[in-house]
C-alpha cells in the first residue's frame, strides 16, 4: 500500500471512530490523492454508514468538503459524489434504497428520511395521469340533480384519508408527508397477510382487524373499500395493518356499508379458508352499522 493511501486509510479510521469528518477532510488536504483513490475512501465511509458505525452528517460533510478541495464538476463526478436523486429530492427524504413492492397502480419503494427507513408509495406515472376525475351527484331540495366533477391526486387523496384513518387510531403506516403522485409514510417491515408465514394466533389477529375496521368506520367514517390479505400488512411480531386506502369512502355515502360488509366477508373468508378460524359477520356488520348510525 502507498503511503498516501496509508495515510488516508489512517484518517478514515479515525474519521469513523469519532464520527467526525476533519481527520480524511485533513488528509485529503495534505496528500492531495487523485480523485480515483478518493473515490474508493468514499465508498468504503459509505459503507461505514450502511452498518451504522457513523452518521449520515458525517458522510455527507465529508463528501461537501472533499468536493470543495477537488473542486469542479469534472472532478466532482469522479470523486464519486452522489448526484441528487430527483425523486428521493422531490419526495423529501434523503435517499431511495430499493424496490419493496411494484402494484397495479404504484410502486412502493423503500426510503431513508432523517436516519430512518420510510416508504414511499409513488404513483405510476405521476405526471398528469393520476389526476382522477371524481364525479358526484347530488339532488337538491327541489329535486334538481347537480353533477359535481373535483379533480385531486390520487397520492394527496389516499395520504387525506390514510391521515384521517390514523388520527383515529386505526393501525395503519403512519402518514409523514405527500407531494403531488408520492406519499411518505412509516415502514411497516413485514409481508401482506396473503404470503405471511403461518400465524402463530390467527383468532388474535382477526379480531385485531376487526377492531381495526370497526374503528375505522365509527372513529374515522370511513370504509376500507377494497379490503382483503392483499391490503393487510402483516409486521414481523404478527400485528396487522391495514394499507392501501385509495378506494375508500366516507360511511355515508351511498353503497359504502354494502363495501363494509365485502370487505368484512374478505377478511372473515380468508381466515376461515386458511386457518379454520370463523367469526360472525352479520352479527359485527350489525354492530358497526348501529355504531355508525349512533344507535349506540
Ligand atoms: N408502509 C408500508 N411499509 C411496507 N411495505 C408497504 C407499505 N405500503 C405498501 N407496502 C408494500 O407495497 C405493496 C403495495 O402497496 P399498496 O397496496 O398500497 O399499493 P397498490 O399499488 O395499491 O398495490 P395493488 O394495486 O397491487 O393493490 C403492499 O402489498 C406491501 O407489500
Ligand atoms: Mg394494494
Amino acid at each position: 500500500m502507498s503511503e498516501v493511501s496509508e495515510r488516508l486509510g489512517r484518517a478514515l479510521l479515525e474519521t469513523v471512530k469519532r464520527d467526525d469528518p476533519s481527520p480524511f477532510v485533513e488528509a485529503v488536504r495534505e496528500v492531495n490523492p487523485d480523485p480515483e483513490e478518493v473515490r474508493r475512501f468514499l465508498e468504503a465511509l459509505r459503507i461505514q454508514r450502511e452498518k451504522g458505525r457513523v452518521s449520515e452528517d458525517t458522510v455527507r460533510a465529508a463528501e461537501r468538503a472533499v468536493r470543495e478541495l477537488v473542486g469542479g464538476e469534472e472532478r466532482e463526478r469522479e470523486v464519486g459524489v452522489r448526484e441528487v436523486d430527483p425523486l428521493a429530492e422531490y419526495a423529501g427524504v434523503d435517499r431511495v434504497l430499493g424496490t419493496i413492492m411494484t402494484g397495479k397502480e404504484a410502486d412502493v419503494l423503500l426510503a431513508e428520511r432523517e436516519g430512518r427507513k420510510v416508504a414511499l408509495k409513488v404513483y405510476r406515472a405521476f405526471t398528469g395521469r393520476e389526476e382522477r376525475r371524481e364525479e358526484r351527484a347530488y339532488r337538491t331540495e327541489d329535486g334538481e340533480v347537480v353533477r359535481r366533477v373535483s379533480r385531486g391526486d390520487a397520492a394527496l387523496r389516499e395520504y387525506s384519508l390514510l391521515r384521517r384513518a390514523y388520527e383515529a387510531g386505526v393501525r395503519v403506516p403512519k402518514p409523514y408527508d405527500a407531494r403531488p403522485g408520492v406519499i411518505v409514510m412509516q415502514y411497516v417491515p413485514g409481508e401482506p397477510l396473503y404470503r405471511a408465514p403461518d400465524l402463530r394466533d390467527p383468532g388474535a389477529v382477526l379480531d385485531d382487524l376487526l377492531e381495526q375496521v370497526e374503528r375505522l368506520a365509527v372513529r374515522a367514517g370511513l370504509v376500507h373499500g377494497d379490503l382483503s390479505a392483499f391490503n393487510v400488512l402483516v409486521s414481523e411480531d404478527e400485528i396487522p395493518f391495514l394499507i392501501d386506502l385509495s378506494e375508500a369512502k366516507k360511511v355515508h355515502e351511498p353503497g359504502a356499508l354494502r363495501l363494509l360488509r365485502r370487505d368484512v366477508e374478505n377478511l372473515v373468508d380468508f381466515f376461515e379458508r386458511k386457518y379454520g378460524v370463523t367469526r360472525d359477520v352479520d352479527g359485527f356488520v350489525s354492530r358497526v352499522k348501529a355504531r355508525v348510525r349512533g344507535d349506540r
